[in-house]
């Protein structure tokens, strides 16, 4: 069970391929009303932040992205005192210019899952409405922006359409997706952003295109396999990018002008979990 010990100052949520991160962490098991998260948060530190890493699919990828406990995930990540996360996750491009490879920042999100729980205020304490007009972090984006620097490119900007999965769309339905004039298609986004805000923890996506969807072009539609791949090939660039992201996120924290309105959705309530 987390102690006081167990303070974690940013959480990464790594998604498909990204199982660990941190060298030479300390596992720490915690339950919460939801029950356990996907595996015990990995502990560590990185550039002099403390970071609670958890690999959202489970260490053997045990869990499908309609499986995944957000809830437990997420509320595991705040009581440690996470605040602030970053969500990498592989996602299909529904743009011809946006190839495989590419890392976007997405500012939008279009919610297509069902049968999901949506929630932490569900059965009983307070009815929360939370705004979720602008679903990622500003300090956040900004802070993988200044990470990227000139080094790395990254598409700032764009609309991550979650559908339920585990199966990829038909090509009609990507072809509409397409149309809408949405970017990026994949099935972890939601309602992990809903739920991060719902626990007014600062949230921010880092989109890695590791294939064009089905209605993009005429080509063999995406494989689980070449999704697995092209995840694997561009690990290193993630990972450096995540890392510099930690500590420009530092630099942020400390500048009060790049204050967000994320952690403070809450504001006015009596929770449970403070
Ligand atoms: N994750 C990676 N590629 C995807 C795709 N084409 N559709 C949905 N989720 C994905």
């Amino acid at each position: 069970m987390a102690t006081d010990h167990d303070r974690a100052d940013v959480g990464i949520i790594g998604g498909t391929g990204l199982y660990t991160f941190l060298d030479d962490p300390r596992p720490v098991e915690v339950d919460t009303p939801f029950g356990r998260p996907s595996a015990p948060l990995a502990i560590g530190e990185i550039r002099g932040r403390t970071v609670a890493f958890l690999p959202r699919h489970g260490v053997q990828h045990e869990f499908p992205p309609h499986r995944i406990n957000y809830r437990a995930n997420l509320w595991a990540l705040r009581s440690v005192g996470v605040r602030q996360v970053l969500a990498p996750c592989a996602v299909g491009s529904l743009q011809a210019e946006l190839g495989p490879g590419t890392i976007v920042l997405p500012d939008q999100l279009v919610d297509r899952t069902s049968g999901r729980h949506q929630t932490v205020y569900d059965d009983e304490g307070p009815v929360v409405h939370v705004s979720l007009a602008d679903p990622y972090c500003p300090r956040g984006r900004a802070a993988v922006r200044a990470a990227a620097g000139s080094g790395e490119p990254l598409v700032d900007g764009g609309t991550m359409v979650v559908i339920n999965g585990p199966r990829f769309s038909t090509r009609a339905e990507s072809t509409w997706h397409a149309a809408q004039g949405w970017s990026l298609v994949g099935m972890t986004g939601a309602p992990e952003a809903a739920i991060a805000r719902e626990l007014a923890v600062c949230y921010t996506t880092i989109a890695l295109v590791t294939d064009h969807d089905a209605g993009v072009d005429d080509s063999q539609a995406v494989t689980q396999a070449e999704v697995m791949r092209l995840f694997a090939a561009n690990l290193d660039r993630l990972k450096t990018l995540l890392t510099d992201t930690v500590a420009s996120l530092a630099d942020l924290e400390a500048d009060a002008s790049a204050e967000c309105r994320c952690r403070h959705a809450l504001d006015g309530l009596t929770l449970p979990f403070e």
